[in-house]
């Protein structure tokens, strides 16, 4: 499964790319509001880090709006992914940028139908909310398992894009599905590194070490 960072922030960024396992980013328009900085400053300085995949969302609402945004974004860079949100709107958008060879990520996914006429529309990904769903009390991971089944049933090629992932049971139930990308916040990035007994152990090889004839 490639790791994406759901973030705006470059410090975050920064630090993940160091960890050599980050695949790409995505962002939102809250996610860039919660930086307090430029969108053009924020979108400038991630793609001048980030050499995969990196979605940036549209923000119009009509297909002409989103077009005209989208082939501005795509212009900025080969790693450009343009964010459409899942509206009719959107949906007529995605169809023009397939046609026009611009990848596409279609945000706000909460149903497998909706997931059905993305991949129609020739998304390059699908982002199903797994954590949105399951604040409401739904099960946002079984979307993900539906919207597999009915991409391998017809075979799409629309990657199933696991967004909202909030910690790392999420990451793990994503993986095992087959989801073939996982976005996520750099805390549940980061957590996925820790046991507790990974700690422990370190520990103790190293204070072990430290009795070998010749080390201090
Ligand atoms: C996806 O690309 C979205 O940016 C993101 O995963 C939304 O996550 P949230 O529900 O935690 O805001």
């Amino acid at each position: 499964m490639e790791f994406f960072l759901d973030t705006a922030d470059i410090g975050e960024i920064r630090k993940a790319l160091a960890w050599g396992i980050l695949d790409g980013v995505t962002t939102n328009p809250s996610l860039v509001a919660k930086t307090g900085r430029r969108f053009e400053d924020v979108k400038r300085d991630i793609l001048a880090l980030v050499p995969g995949p990196v979605s940036l969302e549209v923000t119009a609402e009509d297909t002409a709006g989103m077009m005209e945004q989208a082939e501005l974004l795509a212009a900025e860079g080969d790693q450009v992914v343009v964010k459409i949100p899942l509206t009719p709107a959107g949906i007529a958008a995605v169809v023009q940028c397939t046609e026009l060879g611009i990848r596409t990520n279609v945000t706000l996914c909460f149903s497998a139908n909706q997931a059905l006429i993305a991949a129609k529309a020739g998304a390059t990904y699908i982002s199903p909310f797994v954590g949105r769903l399951d604040d409401i009390g739904h099960d946002g991971m079984q979307l993900v398992e539906e919207i597999l089944e009915v991409y391998e049933a017809y075979g799409f090629k629309t990657k199933v894009l696991a967004a909202s992932l909030r910690h790392p049971l999420h990451v793990l139930q994503a993986a095992k599905m087959g989801a073939h990308v996982g976005t996520m916040p750099f805390k549940t990035m980061e957590q996925l590194f820790h046991h507790p007994l990974t700690d422990l152990g370190l520990q103790r090889f190293l204070e072990d070490w430290r009795k070998v004839p010749g080390q201090s």
